[in-house]
């Protein structure tokens, strides 16, 4: 079956890659940029919709920037886009009788859980971003009924900015590096998230909210000296630190790894384990 998609935030880390796999399915992709259709102009908004009717749409579109979140002046912004704005597409798309497709994340827990969050967990999140985060679920849901609000968790891929790309250009540039040990989830390759959305279009499994990552967790320490492991050509030390040494505007759970046996258990499937997307992912990434 072919679709039209309306794909928000193209331009970035995952809307890059959605982007591709829409394509490589042969959908009709609709991808305004930031400017043509802006989340925080309502009136754009609704009459971005009444003038090219679609059957999906993707929101990709996000403030990410998860410690500027705390910032009094940049918070309303960023409350308007991650929460507000949620809630206009989603009244949008309820009197349209259009699929919604929203990406939340692992931030909307408090990391105070021993094991895997599963999508009953209470949410409670500890940051601005995740409380920005978490508005634009509860929007969602309070709205419409016809989406799949899909959590995901340290997203790494190509186009965009990420961890990854920020440990490979410190272990170029410096002797030695710091990186926290007492953080624990879930990396998430895009390419994947990308191709899993496509199966979500696909299969249709029961509308509602989701958990994806990669599977298998880590801490970020370890996720560095995987990427050192796996890259054999920077020598640069790295070393553990505790999230209490290494400040940050910002706090992030201490914990967030996610259960993923929701999606298992409906596509009878489980993603690659990180460790395997990471590989592909520094094989396609130029980084020398
Ligand atoms: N990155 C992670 O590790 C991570 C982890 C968990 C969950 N997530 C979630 O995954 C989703 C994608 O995140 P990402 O990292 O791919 O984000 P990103 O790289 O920062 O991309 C955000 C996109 O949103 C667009 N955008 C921002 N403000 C907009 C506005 N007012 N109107 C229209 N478009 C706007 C940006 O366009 P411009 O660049 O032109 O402004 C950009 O295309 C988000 O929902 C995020 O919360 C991300």
């Amino acid at each position: 079956m072919s679709f039209k998609i309306l794909l928000l935030g193209a331009s970035g880390l995952l809307g890059s890659q959605m982007d591709i796999a829409c394509k490589n399915e042969k959908y009709f992709v609709l991808c305004p940029n930031h400017q043509t259709l802006d989340l925080e102009n309502p009136k754009q908004l609704n009459q971005y919709f009444d003038e090219h009717p679609v059957d999906i749409v993707i929101n990709c579109a996000a403030w990410s920037r998860v410690d500027d979140c705390e910032k009094p002046d940049l918070y309303p912004q960023s409350q308007c886009i991650n929460g507000t704005a949620v809630g206009w597409l989603a009244d949008i798309c309820m009197r349209k009788d259009i699929l919604l497709i929203h990406f939340s994340t692992d931030y909307v827990f408090n990391g105070r859980k021993q094991g895997y969050y599963n999508e009953t967990d209470s949410v409670d999140p500890v940051n601005a971003y995740g409380r920005t985060k978490l508005m634009g679920e509860q929007q969602l849901m309070q709205t419409h009924s016809k989406y799949y609000l899909i959590r995901t968790s340290w997203l790494f891929g190509c186009g965009g900015n990420n961890f990854v790309k920020t440990i490979v250009h410190l272990l170029k540039t410096r002797p030695q590096i710091q990186v926290v040990n007492d953080q624990w989830g879930s990396p998430t390759a895009t390419v994947d998230l990308a191709v899993w959305t496509m199966r979500f279009l696909k299969e249709k499994p029961p509308f509602g909210i989701y958990h994806f990552s990669n599977s298998g967790y880590t801490n970020w320490y370890e996720f560095a000296r995987e990427i050192q492991n796996q890259i054999c050509e920077f020598q640069a030390e790295i070393q553990p630190i505790s999230s209490a040494l290494f400040k940050r505007p910002a706090a992030r759970p201490a914990n967030s790894q996610f259960d993923l046996s929701k999606l298992q258990k409906v596509f009878h499937d489980s993603p690659r384990h990180w460790r395997a997307a990471l590989s592909d992912y520094l094989s396609k990434e130029d980084f020398h």
